[in-house]
């Protein structure tokens, strides 16, 4: 899960490289790397550390070519090293490439080549890439377009999943992209053209778009796009044109996009809600149209995500099944794909992800296709793989979302959930209208509930000050509130590298009330006002054992048995979790703040996980 950047056109190369670089960071920043053809040469500068460490690289700012590409890296293969990051070049230096991916059989690949007598320098995977190319180009390449048959056939060696930029000195009028099961875009200029991980890496340049099909072979010049399918046949691609405002992606005066992010949260979820429905009316969903015929057919629902997004789909359970009544199962990608789930044509598997890239996510989608189920995906990214494999796609709408830590993806995942259940709950006529209504105007309201709660942040800077230099912390809730404890600790992992553990509240006294000593912090959430004396009892059960709490609540409680109490606005307990996790999201950001931590980047993460 490393960011790929390139550039063919009239202008000089490397800061339009390196400014792409800046924007794909949260793909893996352990080390950076630029090659641009200069003269008859390509010329590499790579080193580890962030991007800005290019910057300081000798000789940089003289690389004055107009035709490069450019890596940062999340390592998988190799420790972050000058050595591993790429671009990688072959033995001849004659072809250079960045590579986003893992490619399974590198090992045998390497033997092969190191039989032939080539050289490596690098412990990755990658290396492999330019050195086939080059054993290809030199032996029994025939016909037109050297250069594209001797990637095609390196290329058609992989195993494993690859994004590819390559150039070559010997034809440095183009470059060569292939992709996949990794995310690739190419952006189309005016006398120039752009290749990258993401959308917004060009955005600056460029807003019409083309997105690449696996094993879809692309041929970039300044002036031309050339696709051909995977035996090199031509044929065209359309254009996609993208809306996006570049300055959307950009920070806006806060200190962090984590921050801006939480404070989007209102507008996010406003996009969410869109034209989706109106109070009276039925909900919207015309890139659905399932019939009641479709739903009543469904008897079994699976939301399979990674990371937030899975704790997003465990809201989504309670509400699909409340108003629906179909049984859902959440679970975790990674696990379900090797588990052999039980899947028929009556299974609907809803798939959530943020970036619609995260390899595992896509590997279920396509597990579960296979199955013969309905797939439905749930993203942010338009155009995403997720998106492309789907059977059906609803986006969220939240905008580009750059912090690893998910804040505003996460909101809008859980409205649009809510919104996509009161749809499923009206045509399947599984609840009353009166319930759906009142739910609707709840979703309504809830934008200037996130405000207040964005307006008035001081207890929770406070409470982070207080707690930021401890080593564990407890969450606890119960129903829809143990969602919102499971994501809370999870951001304090995150950004904040404090050891937590979230529990069902219930269930805190079959084993970790072992672990409650004098002055631990405990973290309860408590908005279900059916589960409020529950709640309130398990609380009790870590005071009674020195704990010290925060509460964060909509209802009313005795505040005094509590060290500190933060006081959320009221809604459907159904949809509390979007408003609860907002003073979490806050302490993480406000505590990893007190410990200098770069907040947005957190060590060894990245935001879009493409290897499995
Ligand atoms: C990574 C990110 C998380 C994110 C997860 C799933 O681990 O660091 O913030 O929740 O991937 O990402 P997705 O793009 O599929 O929602």
């Amino acid at each position: 899960m490393c960011g790929i950047v390139g550039y063919i056109g009239d202008k000089k190369a490397t800061p339009i490289l390196i400014n792409g670089l800046l924007s794909l960071e949260y793909r893996g920043y352990d080390s950076a790397g630029i090659a641009v053809l200069d003269k008859d040469k390509i010329v590499v500068r790579k080193d580890k550390g962030r991007v800005n460490n290019l910057y300081d690289l000798v000789g940089i700012n003289d690389l004055t070519g107009t035709v490069g590409i450019a890596h940062t890296r999340w390592a998988t293969h190799g420790k972050p090293s000058k050595e591993n990051a790429h671009p990688h070049m072959d033995n001849s230096s004659t072809f250079a490439v960045v590579h986003n991916g893992i490619i399974e059989n590198y090992t045998e690949i390497r033997s092969f080549l190191e039989n032939k007598g080539y050289k490596f320098l690098s412990q990755t995977d990658t290396e492999v890439i330019p050195n086939l190319i080059h054993y290809y180009s030199e032996n029994g390449i025939q016909g037109e377009n050297p250069f594209l048959r001797a990637v095609k056939s390196a290329v058609d060696d992989l195993k494993g999943s690859y994004a590819i930029g390559v150039i070559s000195n010997k034809y440095p009028d183009r470059l060569i992209a292939v992709r996949k099961d990794s995310p690739l875009v190419i952006g189309k200029g005016i006398g120039e053209n752009f290749i990258a991980s993401d959308i917004p890496a060009i955005l600056p340049y460029t807003r019409e778009f083309y997105l690449p099909d696996d094993n879809e072979f692309v041929e970039i010049y300044e002036n031309k796009v050339q696709f051909y399918d995977s035996s090199l046949v031509e044929h065209s691609k359309a254009i996609k044109n993208i809306e996006w405002d570049a300055c959307a992606a950009e920070k806006d005066g806060f200190e962090d996009y984590m921050l801006k992010e939480i404070y989007e949260q209102s507008s996010a979820i406003r996009e969410t809600i869109g034209s989706r429905f109106r109070l009276g009316e039925k909900c919207d969903f015309d890139d659905l149209n399932f019939s009641k015929e479709f739903l009543s057919s469904i008897n079994k629902i699976y939301i399979v995500a990674c990371g937030t997004a899975m704790h997003a789909g465990l809201t989504g359970k309670t509400i699909i099944e409340k108003l629906c009544k179909i049984p859902v199962t959440v679970d975790i990608a990674s696990e379900f794909r090797y588990r052999d789930p039980i899947i028929d044509k009556n299974t609907l598997c809803i798939f959530i992800s943020q970036s619609g890239e995260t390899a595992d996510t896509i590997a279920a989608l396509k597990l579960s296709k296979e199955k013969g189920a309905t797939t439905l995906a749930i993203s942010n990214v338009i155009g995403s793989s997720i998106t492309r494999e789907a059977n059906y796609t609803i986006y969220t709408h939240a905008g580009p979302e750059i912090a690893v830590a998910s804040t505003k993806a996460y909101s809008s995942q859980v409205v649009l959930l809510a919104i996509l259940a009161i749809y499923f709950a009206e045509v399947l006529d599984s609840t009353s209208n009166e319930v759906l209504e009142n739910l609707k105007s709840e979703i309504l309201d809830l934008p200037v509930k996130i405000s207040n709660i964005l307006d008035n942040t001081e207890e929770i800077k406070a409470f982070a000050k207080k707690v930021y230099t401890e080593k564990d912390m407890f969450f606890l809730g119960r129903g829809t509130d143990y969602n919102v404890a499971l994501e809370g600790s999870l951001k304090l992992k995150e950004i904040s590298y404090i050891h937590s553990e979230a529990y069902a509240a219930g269930e805190l006294k079959h084993g970790p009330i072992a672990l409650i000593e004098n002055n631990v912090t405990v973290i309860g959430i408590i908005t279900d006002p059916k589960l409020i004396e529950k709640s309130l009892s398990n609380i009790q059960e870590v005071i009674t054992r020195g704990a010290k709490t925060l509460i964060i609540t909509n209802q009313i409680i005795p505040s005094d048995h509590f060290n500190y109490v933060i006081n959320i606005p009221n809604t459907s307990a159904l949809l509390s979790p979007i408003l609860s996790v907002i003073p979490l999201q806050l302490l993480s950001y406000y505590i990893s703040k007190n410990k200098g931590l770069d907040v947005d980047k957190p060590r060894n993460l990245a935001k879009s996980v493409t290897v499995e």
